[in-house]
């Protein structure tokens, strides 16, 4: 039971992260992500970058020198992971779980910087760093 619960609350927020409605979650995303054995599963999602999100997310980036850590254009350094390019929908999971502390493997570096994020900001930069190359 307790991994159900564990399992059901990331994908109804990669559902909310990727912007779909509940008529959008076909048949064919619900079985790829409630399988019995509660596997996390690869899914298809489609990404189109909202110009004003962008740039949003590339000023908050600034303002919150994330850079300092992740290097310029989020390319990573030593141990601290690149995210250019990374999927929108898991790097809004993963800045939503840093906030809320549900990932905690992290040091403290990351909750730090994402609780003084909001959601709007974390929307805005998941679209800048998918949007990176
Ligand atoms: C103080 C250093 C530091 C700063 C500042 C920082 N990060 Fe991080 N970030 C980390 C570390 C360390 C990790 C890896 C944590 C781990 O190993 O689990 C990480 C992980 C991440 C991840 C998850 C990567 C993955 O592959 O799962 C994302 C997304 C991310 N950071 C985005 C950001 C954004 C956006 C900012 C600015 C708002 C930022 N970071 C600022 C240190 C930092």
């Amino acid at each position: 039971m307790h991994t159900r619960r564990l399992f059901y609350l990331p994908a109804a927020m990669l559902v909310a992260a990727a912007g779909l409605s509940g008529a959008d979650v076909s048949g064919k995303w619900k079985a790829e992500f409630t399988s019995p054995d509660g596997a996390q599963r690869t899914a298809t999602f489609t990404f189109k970058a909202d110009g004003a999100k962008v740039a949003a997310g590339r000023k908050k980036a600034d303002e919150v020198l994330c850079a300092m850590c992740h290097g310029g254009g989020f390319v990573g350094q030593n141990e601290i992971p690149r995210v250019a390019g990374q999927h929108y929908a898991y790097v809004k999971k993963q800045l939503l779980d840093f906030k809320a502390r549900h990932r905690t493997n992290d040091a403290g570096n990351m909750t730090s910087v994402a609780t003084t994020l909001s959601e709007d900001d974390i929307e805005n930069l998941a679209q800048f760093i998918a949007n990176l190359q």
